[in-house]
């Protein structure tokens, strides 16, 4: 599909690998519906092809608002970009702390902890894919054009997730493992849909991961030896738009970096 002309929408937008999306699409002719929390400082992205737009990705009818508001600014969608993510890390359980430094009881950790996260990154892929698929419905497959492509964000995590991200990792395989069937499912409108699974990149996400398994993340990157660059993830959900053969896969983009569990845990 060629970028120049397309209405898109992307999830996640104001910050990080949304963001470098928004711009990357932007500045090729799209028209980009910019979706991410009210109060995300999405204002300042807001010029002749981008459209800021304040809606939570897990909520059904503030996306569908949402969407409508971006088709009656541009028309139809036909490129959707999936970067909306929080990534809460939580341990099982956490165990109290005594006065005297002792160790109290286990404390299970709050159900709502975890249904947040599968909320906000498995749930907040599906709902604007729903909306997405649904108004192109009159496309066709075939060998001929695209009528939509679809990238969504997974992680590393989902096939490596450390301590503390069972919710995070879970969601995630969750969005790599719904990207084969939803591609076989909406091939006959001739909508792609791919995953991306990044490794560590210098945004939002990252900086919510605890220091002493940052630098260990970093340390085992075998090469390149440093932080993704969010311009890096955005070269690829480009290649992704424009390359028709890429469907129904979950690319990894990482630097070979296979995540292992630290060494310290605090
Ligand atoms: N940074 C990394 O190293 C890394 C690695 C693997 C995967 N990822 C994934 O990439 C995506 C982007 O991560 P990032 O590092 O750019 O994070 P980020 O925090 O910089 O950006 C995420 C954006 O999503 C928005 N968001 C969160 N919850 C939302 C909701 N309910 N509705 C709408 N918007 C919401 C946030 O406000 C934020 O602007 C996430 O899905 C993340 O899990 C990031």
């Amino acid at each position: 599909m060629e970028i120049e002309g397309q209405t898109a929408v992307v999830t996640g937008a104001a910050s990080g690998l949304g963001r470098a999306v928004v711009h990357a699409l932007s500045t090729r002719g799209a028209s980009v519906g910019a979706i991410d929390l009210p109060g995300a400082m999405l204002e300042a992205m807001a010029d002749a092809q981008v459209l800021p737009v304040a809606a939570d990705v897990a909520d059904g009818p503030a996306m569908e608002a949402a969407f409508q508001t971006i088709s009656d600014w541009r028309g139809r969608p036909r490129i959707l970009v999936n970067c909306a993510g929080i990534l809460a890390p939580a341990r099982v359980f956490r165990i109290e702390k005594r006065a005297h430094g002792t160790a109290g009881r286990a404390i299970p950790r709050a159900l709502d902890d975890l249904r947040r996260v599968i909320e906000v990154n498995l749930i907040g892929t599906f709902n604007p894919i729903r909306l997405f698929a649904a108004a192109l419905a009159d496309g066709t497959g075939g060998d001929g054009p695209d009528t939509g492509v679809i990238v969504n964000t997974a992680s590393v995590a989902a096939f490596e997730g450390l301590s503390a991200q069972a919710g995070y990792g879970a969601s995630k395989a969750g969005v790599a493992a719904m990207t084969l069937p939803l591609a076989r499912e909406l091939a006959r409108y001739g909508i792609r849909v791919v995953s991306v699974a990044p490794g560590a990149f210098d945004a939002g996400v990252f900086g919510n991961v605890p220091a002493h398994t940052q630098a260990q993340l970093i340390r085992d990157v075998p090469f390149p030896h440093r932080l993704g660059r969010p311009e890096e993830f955005a070269r690829l959900v480009v290649e992704i738009i424009g390359n028709q053969m890429l469907n129904g896969a979950v690319l990894r983009i990482d630097g070979a970096v296979r995540m292992r569990e630290p060494a310290v845990t605090p």
